[in-house]
């Protein structure tokens, strides 16, 4: 079903070259998380100053925010290589071995989905990051033996999609905890601008505006639905983006006035008519409308909780007055 979302946060391979073409490289180019780039500027100079690894950097948050590009402008910003990978590609701490024996002094290893990691490599990666060494066994049976790996220093980025999921003895590792928010809807238009002119696409300010409205305050999203109304705007029009064409577009991709999908809205709407607008479970509302429960949770509830759609109760979810004026249904408390 993801592979056919339009407004899924996650990643596809078409996103992927796409985000490629767009990143920005330093962090004076990267619009918005105002408040991680201050930070990381602050931590990056005094490293590079004191001409040490950078401190090893969570990067937490909804997908789609722009992780992965910023720990690129972080490698970028100290001057050294990346190394990627994902917790899920990691099986066996042998895995990880490999990887660290490639970096150089200072590099970047940048881990996404990070909770992911199976703990045997987790807890290989403990030394690495304290003191730069990893202790593996070598061989099996009775000519197994310790073998002791120093390695350079090194910045370790990781990104999650909750912090929460990660153990504490990993999560106290990192020096530097970042939590990346929705973007504004003012740096989404400025992002959109932005990629217009990578594109070489005529866009008018108001027509930028009506698709950073309704992009869940996530850039992947936003580059996604600019393609789209890219293609629209040429065959329907005269290839200018502005507010009617996008509307007109966005109407056309249903995707709503708030930037909501088919799936939030089956989501809101289950919410409202089968279950008087909640509380409802996790669990039991992912059943409902055909998804893992940890799917709704890291994709679509943050961003209608921050819309204020839903509200996060003890005994469950809930549907908000806001969720039920959206659907035009009467309100009952
Ligand atoms: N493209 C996607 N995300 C971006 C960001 N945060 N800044 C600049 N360009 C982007």
């Amino acid at each position: 079903m993801d592979e056919e979302r339009l407004l899924s946060p996650d990643a596809d391979e078409n996103d992927k070259s796409l985000e490629k073409s767009l990143r920005p490289r330093y962090l004076a180019q990267y619009i918005g998380q105002d408040k991680v780039k201050q930070e990381l500027s602050i931590y990056i100079e005094a490293a590079k100053n004191r001409q040490e690894a950078l401190d090893h950097v969570l990067l937490y948050g909804p997908p789609g925010l722009g992780k992965t590009t910023m720990a690129m402008v972080i490698a970028n910003e100290m001057d050294v290589q990346i190394r990627s990978t994902s917790g899920p590609a990691i099986e066996r701490p042998g895995d990880l071995v490999a990887i660290l024996n490639e970096l150089e002094p200072g590099d970047v290893l940048f881990i996404d989905e990070i909770h992911r990691l199976p703990r045997v490599a987790e807890e290989t990666l403990y030394s690495a990051m304290e003191d730069y060494y990893v202790d593996i066994m070598v061989g099996q049976g009775p000519t197994a033996h310790p073998v002791h790996f120093p390695l350079p220093p090194f910045t370790l980025v990781g990104a999650t999609t909750r912090a929460g999921m990660l153990s504490a003895p990993l999560r106290d590792r990192f020096g530097i905890i970042s939590h990346m928010e929705y973007y504004e809807e003012e740096d989404l238009r400025e992002i959109v601008l932005r990629s217009a002119d990578i594109f070489e696409t005529e866009i008018v300010e108001t027509g930028a505006v009506e698709i950073a409205r309704r992009s869940r305050g996530t850039p992947r999203i936003a580059n996604r639905l600019l393609k789209r109304i890219r293609d629209f705007a040429q065959v329907q029009s005269d290839g200018v983006i502005n507010q009617q064409i996008a509307d007109q577009a966005l109407r056309l991709l249903q995707v709503d006035e708030a930037g909501l999908d088919y799936i939030d809205q089956k989501l809101l709407k289950t919410m409202i008519e089968l279950y008087h607008g909640g509380p409802i479970g996790l669990s039991t509302l992912a059943v409902n409308i055909g998804e893992e429960r940890e799917t709704v949770e890291d994709m679509y509830e943050p961003y209608l909780i921050q819309k204020g759609f839903i509200k996060r109760t003890p005994r469950g979810r809930m549907a908000t007055p806001l969720a039920y004026e959206h659907f035009n249904y009467p309100y009952q408390a």
